[in-house]
């Protein structure tokens, strides 16, 4: 088996899977309830938890997947991008089990581990493809040529997809984190009682900033009672405003790079409105779109392990390296 630790953001996550992909444990510890009442993660709160909850969610996995670390065969780690805090909590338990079993350490990168959680049994997506990467912290255009290798075609120029979801979430006072709160409120609105455009920028790139600035203002225009009573109206053009923009950059790679099969992961591709907007499109497990680690663990197998004891001295990385 192989056992996975994710804690790059605010979930402390523990999972097992076989060598082909069978999920055995999935275990994710949300601290989301923990960061909402600051409006979003706080770094350090983060690292401390991550330190009470990783000992408990490994616990968790194994007794799910009835086994014992005798099972496991190599511990599969986020090394980055993320948090740095928060990505050492969950890389020094990573060692510390690899270590007192003489195992070796897989680290990985968590976005790579977005893109395997399309490698998983029972359907196991097969490259090449073409793979929208969308999340809080990033979007990306990926051409997935082989599993474990992307090529990147586009990302964004300034604030990622889940991001503007969150802060539009903000300013329409429905906590953090945004992206479900507005998929549901959505469903109650009429997206085109309000235009929001996004600015469109050359090649395969992404700008959300401006959508956000767009939002703010009309917030600002209106009394508290109308924002209240259009509330759901804003929510489903907003939201419409950032799927069209995903969609849209999406359809042109898919095009310019001849990909006959798109596939989406990362938290936005748990949006319900994105997922109907792209039917023909393999999309992550829900529950696999956010953050979790069967993602990581499943990413480990297109990854060559450390060996017993020379991973001791690696570091994490909080951004994508080069
Ligand atoms: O992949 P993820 O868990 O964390 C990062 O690696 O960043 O993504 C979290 C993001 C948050 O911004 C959250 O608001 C967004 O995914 N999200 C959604 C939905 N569910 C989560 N955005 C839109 N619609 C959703 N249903
Ligand atoms: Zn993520």
């Amino acid at each position: 088996m192989i056992l996975g630790l994710e804690t790059s953001c605010d979930e402390t996550a523990a999972a097992l899977i076989s060598p082909e992909g069978q999920v055995l444990a999935d275990v994710v510890a949300s601290q989301s309830d923990l960061h909402g009442r600051y409006g979003g993660v706080v770094p350090e709160v983060a690292s401390r938890r991550h330190l009470e909850l990783v000992a408990p969610v490994v616990r968790e996995s194994l007794r799910e997947a009835q086994a014992e670390l005798a099972d496991v065969r190599t511990v599969a780690v986020t090394q980055g991008p993320g948090l740095i805090g928060a990505l050492l909590v969950g890389l020094s338990a990573a060692k510390g089990i690899a270590w007192a079993r003489r195992l070796p350490l897989t680290p990985v990168d968590h976005l790579a581990g977005h893109v395997a959680s399309l490698y998983l049994q029972p359907d196991p997506v097969e490259p090449p493809f073409l793979c929208l990467l969308a999340s809080g912290g990033h979007t990306l255009l990926l051409d997935v040529l082989e599993p474990g290798s992307r090529r990147v075609l586009g990302s964004t120029l300034d604030d990622a997809a889940g991001e503007a979801f969150d802060k539009g979430a903000r300013l329409l006072g429905l906590g953090y984190p945004g992206g479900a709160a507005i998929d549901r409120l959505a469903r109650e609105g009429d997206p085109e009682a309000f235009d929001f455009p996004v600015a469109r920028v050359d090649g395969l790139d992404f700008s959300f900033s401006g959508v956000k600035t767009a939002l703010l203002y009309v917030v600002r225009g209106l009394e508290p009672e109308e924002l209240e009573r259009r509330r759901a109206d804003l929510a489903a053009a907003y939201q419409r405003a950032i799927v069209r923009a995903l969609v849209e950059r999406t359809r042109q790679a898919a095009e310019a790079t001849g990909a006959s099969t798109i596939a989406v992961v990362g938290g936005v591709a748990a949006n319900s409105e994105l997922r109907a907007a792209l039917p023909d499109a393999v999309f992550a497990p829900l529950r696999l779109c956010t953050d979790n680690a069967v993602m990581i663990a499943s990413a480990a197998r297109f990854v060559t392990p450390v060996p017993w004891p020379d991973y001791l001295a690696l570091d994490a990385y909080a951004s994508a390296p080069g």
